[in-house]
């Protein structure tokens, strides 16, 4: 293994201190928190990989942008400069601005989803799914077969295209509200889509007449991820094969909290007018003014700059490479990882590591809360407290196909230092595994439960890996 990644391509002007907490006291915290990491305080963590959404570091460009905001509530010059930025990137007539990407999503299916009519996805993201139950949808997922598989195959994040045309054909075009590709594919490990697959995904969409739109978050590392794996663009920039891959679909919903490197944002992008000017009706109501969609105009200067960083290639270069090196340092200190590692996490199989844990005990939860006790460090599950519950179909209690633990890397935030203390705590977690028990849930909401339900360790005393 190498012994260290190449240096960040970026040095440091403003700083923010972080601390570690004693051990006792991230314990009585996360008592408090009824085991439920959403619960805790920024100040509780010392290294928080939660999310990689609306946390990155922005640049001295983004912060002189910031002053240039202009705050005319109809009109602004910063909504213009916005809506140019967008069209230039992604290549559609209207842009619709509003705060982040769930309220895209709210906007969207509130605007076009009838009771009982399907959602097609690679695979939903857990706002996408909720957002489509909410208003009656039914989210269906279709993940290529390589997305279960061990190997470190490219592009596991692609639809699985022959399913999804069977289903259409047996269903009946009229019953699809719309599909929609999730660009890279968060919920499968941040695993990119390959542009073959976008071509043949828009083929399907065109001769069934649905509409066909991307969840566009980190479309910049999937443009990365296409231009290092599929050999027709390894010569193309990271700007035009982001114009192939939108010319491909109808529109796009995007949470510019990622690959928009902004701490608050989102945008609808389409052609379709009529689409259009129904959205923006809602979006007075529930956003604000088409020209600010519930943004402050720094907000959209700041996003005009971000857009264009986030494509920049040696900054993709480094970012997809930093996510590798850490995975690899995991990897090595015994945890097994989803492999390939994808744009913007590394996650953990705690299925595997810790295979006397029932789904139904929440494994990815109880290496959650160990990374947390032993290092001060916030990771998230992604399994079955995530994805599980009562099955609307069926009635029945469903799991996740896998129980995954994510460590999200903020955007220019940690160095590789951070990463290496991270693997030392990863460690002493895998020497102490067999002591790590279960959690079940002792309240929680009807949708998106794992953000504020409550959780009982099923051995308080074992819970805690002692080293
Ligand atoms: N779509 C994808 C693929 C996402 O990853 C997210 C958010 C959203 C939509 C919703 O966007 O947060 O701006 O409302 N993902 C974050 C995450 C929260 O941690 O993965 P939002």
């Amino acid at each position: 293994m190498r012994k260290r990644q190449p240096a960040e391509p970026y040095r440091i002007k403003s700083v923010e201190p972080i601390k570690l907490l004693p051990r006792e006291e991230r314990v009585v915290r996360l008592r408090r928190a009824n085991y439920n990491i959403f619960k805790l305080d920024g100040a509780d963590i010392y290294i928080d990989l939660l999310t990689d959404s609306g946390t990155g570091a922005m640049s001295s460009r983004q912060w002189a942008a910031l002053m240039l905001g202009d705050e005319t509530y109809a009109g602004a010059s910063s909504f213009r400069k916005f809506e140019k930025t967008v069209r230039e990137i992604f290549g559609k007539r209207f842009v619709i601005p509003c705060h982040q990407g769930r309220s895209a999503e709210n906007l969207v299916f509130t605007t076009i989803l009838e009771k009982g009519k399907f959602v097609l996805n690679n695979t939903h993201f857990d706002t996408t799914k909720g957002n489509t139950l909410h208003k009656g949808g039914i989210p269906l997922d279709f993940p290529c077969p390589e997305a279960d598989s061990d190997d470190p195959l490219p592009f596991k994040g692609n639809m699985d295209c022959i399913r999804l045309d069977e289903f259409i054909h047996a269903r009946g075009s009229e019953q699809v509200a719309m599909v929609i590709m999730t660009i890279t594919n968060n919920s499968v490990g941040g695993q990119p889509v390959s542009m073959a697959n976008i071509k043949e995904t828009s083929a399907i969409c065109r001769k069934h007449n649905i509409p066909f739109y991307f969840d566009c978050a980190r479309f910049a590392e999937n443009a990365f991820f296409i231009k290092r794996d599929e050999a027709a663009y390894h010569d193309k920039s990271i700007a035009e094969i982001t114009t192939e891959m939108f010319s491909c679909c109808d529109g796009a919903m995007m949470s510019a909290k990622k690959d928009g490197l902004a701490n608050i944002g989102g945008f609808i992008t389409l052609d379709d007018e009529e689409l259009y000017h129904r959205l923006t009706e809602l979006l007075i109501l529930v956003e604000g003014f088409p020209t600010y969609g519930g943004l402050a105009g720094r907000d959209l200067e700041v996003l005009s700059v971000g857009l264009h960083e986030a494509m920049d290639y040696d900054y993709l270069d480094f970012r997809i490479d930093q996510v590798k090196y850490f995975g690899e340092k995991i990897k090595a200190a015994g945890i097994p990882i989803v492999e390939p590692t994808g744009g913007h996490a590394v996650f953990c199989d705690a299925g595997k590591l810790l295979p006397r844990i029932p789904p139904g005990q929440f494994p990815g939860q109880s290496l959650t809360v160990a990374f947390y006790i032993e290092g001060g460090v916030r990771a998230t599950e992604i399994g079955s407290l995530m994805f599980g519950g009562i099955d609307s179909e069926t009635g029945k209690m469903a799991y996740a196909p896998r129980e995954l633990m994510r460590m999200a890397l903020p955007r220019r935030v940690y160095t590789n230092s951070h990463f290496d203390y991270i693997a030392e705590a990863a460690e002493k977690i895998v020497a102490g595994k067999d002591k790590l028990r279960g959690f079940e849930i002792i309240r929680e909401p009807v949708f998106l439960r794992h953000f504020t339900c409550d959780l009982k360790a099923l051995n308080e005393e074992t819970v805690f890996v002692d080293t």
